[in-house]
This record gives C-alpha cells, structure tokens and sequence, in this order.
C-alpha cells in the first residue's frame, strides 16, 4: 500500500507527525510520501515545527504561499494533481481544516483516488469561517472520515454521510503532545522570558474575525490590557496579526509582551506554565484541556464543544467585558483545574489510523 500525506499550514504539522511515525513503524506493510503544499513557509510557522515533532522533511515541496483563498486553493491544486498522477496512491491523507486539506482532497478524489481525512466531523456551524467550508466540503468528498470524538460521529451522520465511512479514531494532536511532553521540559523558554510557572497569560490571535476588522482588534487589545495590568501576557503573534497592529496604528503595552511565534517544544513548555490561556485557536482549545490548563476562547464558537463540555475551556466572544469578567473569574478561583481527558485522546490515534487506512 502506498499513502501520499498532505500538510500544509502550522496546525497540519503536529496532527500528521504521528501518523508519519506510525507508518514507518509498518514499512513493510505501507510505503509513504510526506507532501508540504508550503501553504506557511516561514521558519517559525513551518521548518522548526518539524524538527521539534521529529518529522522527516518533506519528500516535496509545492511552495503555493499565500494567497487569497481562491488563489491558494486553486495553486495547491494546479500543484499536487500531477503528484498524485504519477505517484498513484492507494490513498491521500489530510488532516484539519486549512486550504491545503480541502485542495488535496478535491484533486484526489476527483482522480479517483481514495481520501481519508483526520478530523473528520467537527463543525463550528458558522460558514462565515473559511475553515468551517473546508470542514464541510472536505468531509463530503472524503472516503474515510477519522474521527476525533463522538459529536463528530454526529455531525456527519447528521449531513447523511454513510455510517461505515466513519471510523473514531480519537484526537492525534495528543499523540503529539503526549510524545513531547518530557522534552518540553528542557526548552528554556520559561527563563529566557523571565517568567516564573503560574505568573502569566498566554494570548495567541490570528483569526480574520479577529484581526482584521479594527473596532474588534481594538477591543481585544484593550481587554487584553486590563487583564495584563494583573496579569502579564506573552503573545507570540502570528504575522498576519503582527501586520495588522502596524496597520491599524494599535500599541501594545509593556505588560503584553509580543515575541514571534514559537516552535512547537518552547510554546507548549510556555502555555503549560501559564495561569490562564486567551485563544482564537482550535488546537490551542483541546491542549488545555488535555494538560487541566483553563482556556478562553475569544470566538462566538466553537467546533471543538468537547472542550467545554469535558475540559477547561469557556467560550467567551469579543466583547471586551465578557473576556475581562471571565479572566479575573479564573484568577479569583485560585487552584488550576484537574485535567479530564475524553475518550480516546490517548496518544494511540495514529496507530488506529494506520488500522484504518490498511483495512479499508
Ligand atoms: C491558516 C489556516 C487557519 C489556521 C492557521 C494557523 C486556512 C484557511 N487558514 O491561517 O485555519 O488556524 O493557518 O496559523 O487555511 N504568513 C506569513 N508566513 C507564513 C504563512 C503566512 O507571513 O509562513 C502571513 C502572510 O501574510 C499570509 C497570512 O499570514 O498572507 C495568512 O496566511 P494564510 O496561510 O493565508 O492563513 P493563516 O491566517 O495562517
């Protein structure tokens, strides 16, 4: 059996690292070829991610960058079609929501080549979100749907999609952060930062909802000030959001300190270490849960409700009050919470995933 694997953005990385590794760990059953579309290409958003997870570089590069989303979409594609042509594989592999999920997807199925996508069925309910089209539409055309949890299960079976496509393999990003949790500990982010465990928010930012419209960036900024006045903030910033504070005019104070983006060790040694985590990120969400962290998404949704439900994360939207109130709720409440992982975020999702892909 031959299995192309797809990434191509950030939050790609540490959802496919274990299943690369888990593959390798059946070579003589299945070959792999690991296929970056280049959708991020910078060091901090890309390279070191895959020194961190231990990942072999990619076999390809398609080096798309960025784009508008017909652009990106449309360039994976025009990119990949004659990759998939040549290599002929029994299967291509994508993971998450991004451009570069849905665009390998739609190129593969449309060569008649079998599709499995790794976290399958969760869904925000807002298609103002571009992720939440690429959810839906990469589901549709998908042969195999891997799921993370049960509302997944649900939400599929809820849109029509055949029960035996579906397959609950558990959450793969704990995979990762379980693998990496020992060697988190020698990075030296926690000093470097001059911060000591407990003293400090980790704020992370990126969403066009939030970012791009001035009045919404202004107000998180200036919740993000009231809480920092209590409660130091490190925020390593994405560059699309980087850009939008020089555009925009928008200072930030003292008290948040902005750093660039992280790899993947340093940046789990720093969340696992804060008080509190204000976040627009989905991944972000399951971690704290996962590791009993307490989580404020700053959104009106979420695709990830087990989170809530289950773990340590409230959704809070943008209104500046709501977030300031929710903040000093946590800081009032003392002791962090207990970490309740759901069902299957074990560490073992890649080894059932591989289960899947041989079987099917
Ligand atoms: C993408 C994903 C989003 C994911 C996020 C994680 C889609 C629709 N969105 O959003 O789901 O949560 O990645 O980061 O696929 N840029 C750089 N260097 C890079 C990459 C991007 O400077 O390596 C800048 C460019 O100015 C670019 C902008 O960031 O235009 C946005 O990049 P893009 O890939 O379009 O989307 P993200 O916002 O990163």
């Amino acid at each position: 059996m031959k299995i192309l694997n797809v990434v191509g953005a950030r939050p790609n990385f540490m959802k496919m690292a274990p299943i690369v590794a888990a593959i390798r760990r059946r070579s003589s059953e299945v070959t792999q070829l690991l296929v970056h579309t280049g959708q991020h290409y910078d060091e901090t958003m890309s390279a070191s991610f895959f020194r961190d997870l231990e990942m072999p570089p990619p076999d390809l590069n398609l080096e798309v960058g960025s784009g508008t989303h017909a652009e990106q979409t449309a360039m994976v594609m025009l990119a990949i079609e004659p990759v998939i042509v040549a290599e002929k594989p029994d299967w291509v592999v994508v993971v998450g929501d991004v451009n570069s999920t849905l665009a390998a997807a739609l190129t593969a199925s449309k060569l008649g080549v079998k599709v499995a996508h790794v976290e399958a069925g969760l869904r925000s309910f807002d298609r103002t979100m571009p992720e939440e089209i690429n959810r839906v539409l990469t589901d549709r055309v998908s042969d195999l749907l891997l799921t993370p949890s049960e509302d997944a299960d649900r939400n599929l079976l809820a849109e029509g999609l055949a029960p035996e496509r579906i397959v609950r393999v558990g959450n793969v990003m704990m995979d990762s952060l379980f693998a990496q949790l020992e060697r988190a500990n020698q990075s030296s982010v926690l000093g470097d930062l001059r911060l000591s465990p407990r003293e400090f928010a980790v704020v992370t930012l990126h969403r066009p909802a939030n970012v791009d419209d001035v009045g919404t960036l202004k107000n998180i900024f200036a919740a993000l000030t009231t809480i920092a006045a209590e409660l130091p903030i490190v925020f390593p910033i994405h560059p699309r959001t980087r850009s939008r504070l020089a555009d925009f005019g928008i200072e930030s104070p003292p008290t948040i300190k902005l750093i660039d983006p992280l790899g993947y060790r340093d940046f789990l040694q720093l969340w696992r270490n804060a008080r509190l985590v204000l976040t627009d990120s989905g991944g972000l969400q399951e971690e704290t849960t996962a590791l009993g962290i307490p989580c404020l998404t700053l959104r009106d949704n979420t695709e990830r409700p087990i989170t809530v439900t289950q773990g340590t994360n409230q959704v809070v939207g943008r209104a500046p009050d709501r977030i300031i109130a929710a903040a000093f709720e946590i800081l009032r409440r003392g002791q962090s919470l207990q970490p309740r992982i759901p069902e299957l975020w074990d560490g073992r999702a890649a080894e059932r995933i591989v289960e899947a892909l041989l079987k099917n």
